[in-house]
């Protein structure tokens, strides 16, 4: 099966991001990359220390970019152990920056 055939629904399955995170190990972001997005990020969350939750990061550099920024506290979550271990060992000098496996419930 090629990714363009694959199920929408194998993107809730841990398998599945495991899977191609063992594959596919360049930063990615899927949406926008932070710097476009940060105008609306600096309007809706305005004090840097102010603690940040991104579910599902993926390897997105998008929470590197919040710490660029100035946010003191970011913590990052995805269900893929193997996108975590990469990132964990990618920001180990980055205290603001804590990279977490975990399965968030709240998924669309
Ligand atoms: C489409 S990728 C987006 C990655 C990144 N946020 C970006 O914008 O580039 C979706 C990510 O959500 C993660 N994911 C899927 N279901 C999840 C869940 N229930 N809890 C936490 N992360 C989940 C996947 O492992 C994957 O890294």
């Amino acid at each position: 099966m090629t990714s363009s055939e694959t199920p929408t629904q194998s993107y809730s399955e841990k398998w599945y991001w495991d899977d191609r995170y063992t594959n596919e190990s360049e930063p990615f972001d899927w949406y926008q990359k932070y710097p476009s997005l940060a105008p609306l990020i600096n309007l809706y969350v305005p004090h840097r220390n102010q603690r940040v939750l991104v579910v599902g990061c993926g390897n997105s550099a998008f929470s590197e970019g919040m710490v660029d920024d100035g946010y003191e506290d970011v913590v990052s979550i995805d269900i893929s152990s193997v996108v975590i271990d990469t990132m964990v060992k990618k920001y180990s000098d980055r205290p603001q920056l804590k990279c977490a496996f975990s399965l968030s419930f709240f998924w669309f």
